[in-house]
């Protein structure tokens, strides 16, 4: 369908808000508090200029990279985002956009579809954890993600369960009982598309998290889940260094924001790390992680891959995070917009947005390739940049 076609991230946001009940929306627009870092994270990559050339300029661009092993088509990935209720097909529809796309798919814990079914949809799958339960719970955990065929581990660190907005937060069932329906209903009513979408697959949203399933037991509700994440004792450096010893593979560690905290990383062996806030849900007040990219990929980009993730939703913010030193972003919210406002073609639609973009921004910049890009190419207004922890 033509029309269903959008030219940007913010257009897919706009029919996003369209499509969506109320507190699915409410449930991806996040953040925390005050919604400083929130706002930072997008706002921070538009203060940044470029210094483009004019002639002498590449016909042909290179946009391939690889990340943990895996071959790139473009520098962009997906973001683990343990969502629910956003579309049917969820997390299987990224990874299916992602594949089709020749990029990564990375499956948060939290997620509504299963490990084995993500793999399946796309081979290069990075599978997501968190701190929570046990070290016996985390290996089961992670050795079914390594039998389903994952190809490489993440852990993400950066939460401090921050709770309320200033905007307030939605209100999300344990479960989708029929009280939670009749409660729903006014809202969902409203979203005829959304709704149809479900009504096809005779099956409402259960808003279980699969891949906690403990052995011969029956999937944890996300909240019940989270209950348990609340209770685990907070890791220490050794123990991120055991996960990844046990792992053993291709291993990121995601929302590292001082220059301290990426050495221990590097020291504990992790194989890249994403520079990253959990785009603004957390601890609000924390920088955009463009601003504290550069300190990060000067101090350990010779030793691990360095990622970024938060606010991107344009090519040129590729562009921009690559020339400070990323080797490549992950997408969050805007994967998420685009599954909301067209399923699976959506997602592929936000990748083409950010291909095309790159390859524009690289054209401007005079470079082949995305390996070329520099601080250089990039108009950086004084006190952009913070440096943490050095
Ligand atoms: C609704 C939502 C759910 C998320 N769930 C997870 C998660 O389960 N695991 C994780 O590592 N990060 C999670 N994140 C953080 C994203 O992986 C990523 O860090 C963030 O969305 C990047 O910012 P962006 O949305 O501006 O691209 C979530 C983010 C959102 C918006």
């Amino acid at each position: 369908m033509s029309d269903a076609w959008f030219e940007t991230v913010a257009e897919a946001q706009r029919r996003a808000k369209k499509r969506l009940p109320k507190s699915v929306y409410g449930a991806l627009v996040a953040g925390s508090e005050r919604g400083l870092t929130l706002r930072d994270n997008v706002e921070a990559f538009g203060e940044l200029g470029f210094a483009p050339h004019v002639a002498g300029l590449s016909n042909r661009r290179e946009l391939t990279t690889t990340v943990l092993g895996q071959p790139l088509s473009m520098p962009v990935l997906i973001s683990p985002t343990g969502v629910q209720a956003v579309h049917p097909e969820a997390e299987v529809a990224v990874a299916r956009a992602a594949a089709a796309r020749g990029t990564a798919m990375s499956l948060s814990s939290f997620a509504s579809k299963s490990v084995e079914e993500v793999v399946a949809a796309n081979p290069k799958t990075f599978f997501q954890m968190y701190w929570v339960g046990t070290r016996e719970v985390l290996v089961q955990r992670m050795d079914r993600a390594r039998a389903a065929g994952a190809v490489g581990l993440i852990m993400t660190l950066d939460w401090s369960f921050s709770m309320g907005r200033d905007w307030g937060s939605p209100v999300i069932p344990e479960r989708m009982d029929l009280r939670a329906m009749l409660r729903f209903a006014p809202e969902a009513v409203t979203r005829p598309k959304w709704l149809w979408e479900f009504a096809k697959t005779r099956h409402v949203p259960d808003l279980t998290a699969p891949n906690l399933t403990p052995p011969g037991g029956a999937p944890p509700t996300f909240f019940g889940a989270y209950g348990e994440w609340m209770q685990t004792p907070l890791p220490t450096w050794e123990d991120v260094a055991w996960l990844r010893e046990r792992w053993g593979g291709p291993f990121l560690l995601k929302g590292v924001t001082r220059v301290d905290d990426a050495k221990r990383a590097a020291d504990a062996g992790v194989t890249a790390i994403s520079v990253s806030n959990h785009g603004g849900n957390n601890l609000d007040g924390t920088p955009a992680p463009i601003r504290v990219l550069p300190s990060i990929a000067d101090a350990v980009g010779g030793q691990v891959e360095v990622l970024l993730d938060g606010g991107v939703r344009r090519g040129s913010d590729v562009v921009k995070a690559l020339a400070l030193g990323a080797r490549a972003v992950l997408i969050g919210r805007a994967s998420l917009w685009g599954l909301a406002a067209n399923g699976q073609a959506g997602v592929e639609n936000v990748f083409d947005i950010l291909r095309s973009g790159i390859d524009s921004a690289l054209l401007g910049l005079g470079h082949q390739s995305v390996h070329d890009l520099t601080p250089a190419d990039v108009v950086i207004p004084p006190g952009f940049t913070r440096t943490l922890g050095a």
